[in-house]
């Protein structure tokens, strides 16, 4: 399962980047938003900065100008990958291009019913929302398990990306059910990382070795 971060924010992207384990970005309005800068620049330097897919998302209502802005968005860059909402005009713009062979990731995805769309106009990726399925009471996992389990039945080539998740275990979850990408916040990136036996483990390690240095210093003084 790739990792991707969810963010427009460039330090951490550029922070988690140097871990060596990015393999892609995914934006989208409020997150551009948070940032308070020109979108496009915003957007060009995180494509310049990411080895992996980027995707950038669309904003206008009515399908055929969300088409000409797809295709805009999609000429930034190589590693470019539209985002359309699940919507009849996000479908309909969806359709034209992928026809055209313009990656897209179809998003605000909440039931398999919407993924098996998705797949049927030949996204990219489709993005389910986890966190905001179990905000509204309901399990976002089962419906991830469930895509998965359509699209691998199917023969889909869509790749499902887990977005939406709030802790590790919704990473660890979505790997196992067999998510092909799992975006996340970088607050949540930060905790992948982290255990506490690494810590206090690492803190032991590192006492016993300067002292065994103390102790050979005194040796050679001697
Ligand atoms: O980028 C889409 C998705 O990951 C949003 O997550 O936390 O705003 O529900 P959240």
């Amino acid at each position: 399962m790739r990792l991707f971060l969810d963010t427009a924010n460039i330090d951490e992207i550029r922070e988690i980047n140097r871990w060596g384990v990015l393999s892609g970005v995914t934006t989208n309005p409020s997150l551009i938003f948070k940032e308070e800068l020109d979108p496009e620049q915003v957007w060009k330097e995180i494509l310049a900065e990411v080895d992996g897919d980027v995707s950038l998302e669309t904003t206008e209502p009515e399908a055929a100008a969300m088409y000409e802005e797809g295709k805009r968005l999609a000429s930034y860059a190589e590693n470019a990958i539209v985002k359309v909402p699940m919507t009849p005009a996000g479908l309909e713009a969806g359709r034209r291009l992928t026809n055209e062979g313009t990656r897209i990731n179809v998003t605000l995805v909440f039931s398999p019913a919407q993924a098996i769309l998705a797949a049927e106009i030949g996204a990219y990726i489709v993005s389910p929302f986890l966190g905001r399925i179990d905000d509204a009471a309901a399990d976002g996992m089962h419906a991830l398990r469930q895509i998965c389990e359509i699209y691998e039945t199917q023969g889909y080539e869509t790749q499902v990306l887990a977005a939406s998740l709030r802790h590790p275990m919704h990473v660890v979850e979505s790997a196992l059910a067999g998510a092909d990408i799992a975006t996340m916040p970088y607050d949540v990136f930060t905790k992948l990382v982290k255990h506490p036996l690494t810590d206090t483990g690492l803190e032991r390690f590192t006492k016993d070795w300067d002292e065994l240095k103390g102790k050979l210093g005194k040796k050679e003084g001697a």
